[in-house]
């Protein structure tokens, strides 16, 4: 939702304002724009993607060597050059980039307009910088100062960066519930959204906490401060991230990157966590916590999207192989109803980007009632990371691709490990269960790796069914949510609707959608349900409609009845959504292709969804 960039140092800015913008346009590509401050403050901005911005501003002067930058994921006013950032005060002399919402924005504005402000955008960050110029003019403030009371009187949600024309040697940036770093170079500092702007540069990062506003002085340094004007002293990290990670590496999209990357993402999962030989598993932060967990009354499942398809499926093997209740929650849900959480419970929120709005208030509301936080994250350094009080990393490495693809297998992986885990220690599976299963585990990135080279077979299915407007995905058990995940991609990247259903639901109701005119996606591989599934999809033949069905290698009788079958290798049951899932990847990923859709940046979404 929105990503900002700033630099303040001996370089030329705009370079790297722009390479940073294009890092980060992941989070928002409605619009692009930089402010550039030399004595003169240059501010352009353009409706659309970075491209965009970049030709706009080819010829026209842009010498500075500090600026602030945002890609614009919009919120407040329709995508367009006027409503796009940096945003500029009535007297022309600070300009800011936000990533948030200002929720009393209608109440500042119309007092403002009293004062006389004029606005020219339909924003909240208009009002904001508005608002700091008021401050700063009644009392002639130093800009960190007038920012500081600004944010005492602001509601809502926000990383902002602000920079004064009459002082080019500072930046002041705060945040509240929106992601910011800090990076530290030689001489020289980067602040964005998150730290992919600035891998070249530097891997010293300060991430600044809710609450604390940071002035960078190009000559003095960093001072952190809280809005109560309390000093703070910042914790500089050391990250380790490739700039490989942030490159298409010749594919043509992000997505088939990381479709490709997932044998090597889930083994980097799995790696000094699950060992073979020995068969054990350790995951660090569920030892540490290893009593209140294993001994957990009940997990509840905290995600959104395709994070709580995973979080779906960790409700399968945590109820089968640790016998732990779970309850699988919409984030957005759980923190607006009045659940019963006790201290007794452990929520687990699954987040690839760990900066999701909705995930991160469900997190704060159990943290209230005395739960057990337990985060499974991607994103090193993350505002859920940070604030759980356990938790594992996914180490998939960055996903850039809008459509979550290999940050759910990682989040599938560390599920099934946890549930394997945990079943040891509780003894729900015995001992040489446990190791039939980790073996059988180690062994799903090669099988991964299978499935992968039927992407010429796929590519050839996704064919016979692009030009369908609605698609049907069915499941049962392990691969149920595996059919929400399945429509969820088709959906977004793709713009055709796709619903995902049980497979035995879909004679509740569905079935009535079933013509020849509708593509029928069966993931058939269950051996528990093998007759059951089948007994559905000769329901759906006898309607007409097209099956299209996953199988396991050497399936004999579902493949003679559908139209289209996939294989994935055999595995054991538990496992079989880290398989079933790249097919159905694959699948949406070449529709969408064939569409001439953009799939890595898909119409009105956005990576990291940081509002609610
Ligand atoms: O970063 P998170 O995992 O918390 O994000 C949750 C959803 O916004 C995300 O999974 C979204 O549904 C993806 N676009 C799905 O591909």
């Amino acid at each position: 939702m929105c990503g900002i960039v700033a630099y303040i140092g001996p370089k030329e800015a705009y370079p790297i304002l722009i390479k940073g913008l294009q890092r980060l346009e992941y989070r928002g590509y409605d619009s692009a724009g930089v402010a550039l401050a030399n004595g003169q403050l240059m501010v352009y901005k353009k409706k659309g993607k970075v491209q965009e911005l970049i030709d706009f501003a080819e010829e026209l002067p842009k010498s500075s060597t500090v600026g602030i930058g945002h890609t614009r994921w919009a919120t407040h006013g329709v995508p367009n050059d006027v409503n796009a950032h940096p945003h500029t005060s009535g007297n022309s002399q600070l300009t800011i980039v936000h990533n948030g919402i200002i929720e009393n924005y209608a109440l500042l504005k119309e007092a403002l307009e009293k004062e006389g402000h004029v606005f020219t955008s339909d924003t909240d960050t208009e009002v904001l910088i508005h608002f700091i110029e008021e401050i700063q003019e009644k009392d002639q403030l130093p800009l960190e100062e007038a920012v500081r009371i600004a944010l005492t009187r602001v509601v809502g949600a926000y990383a902002i960066v602000v920079l004064d024309k009459r002082n080019p040697n500072k930046l002041v940036a705060a945040r509240k519930a929106s992601p910011l770093v800090v990076g530290i170079g030689e001489g020289e500092y980067f602040l964005a959204s998150d730290a992919t702007p600035m891998i070249e540069y530097t891997n010293k990062v300060i991430y600044i906490n809710d609450n604390e506003i940071v002035s960078i002085d190009r000559y003095n340094g960093i001072q952190v401060k809280t809005v109560n004007n309390e000093v703070q002293t910042p914790t500089i990290h050391e990250i380790d991230m490739k700039i490989e990670n942030l490159e298409k590496g010749g594919y043509d999209y992000f997505m088939l990157k990381e479709i490709y990357e997932q044998p090597k993402t889930i083994s980097d999962c799995m790696r000094g966590r699950l060992n073979k030989e020995d068969g054990w598993i350790h995951l660090g932060g569920l030892e540490e916590y290893s009593n209140r967990i294993v001994n957990a009354q009940r997990f509840i499942i905290a995600a959104c999207g395709t994070s709580w398809h995973a979080g779906l499926i960790g409700e399968y093997l945590f109820e089968e192989l640790a016998r732990i209740p779970v309850e699988v929650e919409y984030a957005s849900e759980l923190r607006y109803r009045n659940p019963i959480i006790t201290d007794k419970d452990v929520i687990i929120a699954i987040s690839q980007s760990g900066e999701t709005a909705d995930t991160l208030a469900a997190l704060e509301l159990s943290r209230e009632r005395g739960a057990l936080n337990y985060g499974i994250v991607n994103s090193v350094g993350s505002s859920i990371a940070r604030m759980t009080d356990a938790g594992s990393y996914i180490h998939a490495g960055p996903e850039i691709g809008v459509a979550s693809t290999k940050a759910f297998t990682g989040q599938v992986t560390l599920l099934t490990m946890m549930a394997l885990s945990i079943g040891h220690k509780r003894g729900t599976i015995s001992e040489s269960q446990y190791r039939q299963y980790i073996t059988e585990l180690a062994n799903i990135p090669a099988k991964v790796e299978e499935v992968l080279k039927t992407n010429d077979h796929i590519k050839y299915i996704a064919a016979e069914i692009q030009d369908k407007p609605n698609a049907l995905y069915l499941g049962r058990g392990y691969n149920f949510p595996v059919a929400l995940e399945g429509a969820l991609k088709l959906k977004e990247i793709s713009y055709i609707h796709a619903e995902g259903y049980p497979a035995a639901e879909m004679k509740h109701g569905p079935i009535a959608l079933i013509d020849e005119e509708m593509p029928v996606i069966v993931i058939a591989t269950n051996k528990s349900a093998y007759e059951k599934v089948l007994s559905n999809i000769q329901e759906v033949k006898a309607r007409k409609g097209y099956v299209i069905a996953i199988v396991t290698k050497g399936d004999s009788e579902i493949s003679q009845v559908a139209d289209a079958t996939i294989e994935i290798p055999e595995t054991m049951e538990p496992f079989t959504p880290l398989l079933s899932v790249i097919p159905l990847q694959l699948l949406s990923y070449h529709i969408a292709i064939m569409r001439e859709c953009n799939v890595d940046q898909p119409r009105n979404l956005a990576k990291s969804v940081t509002v609610e």
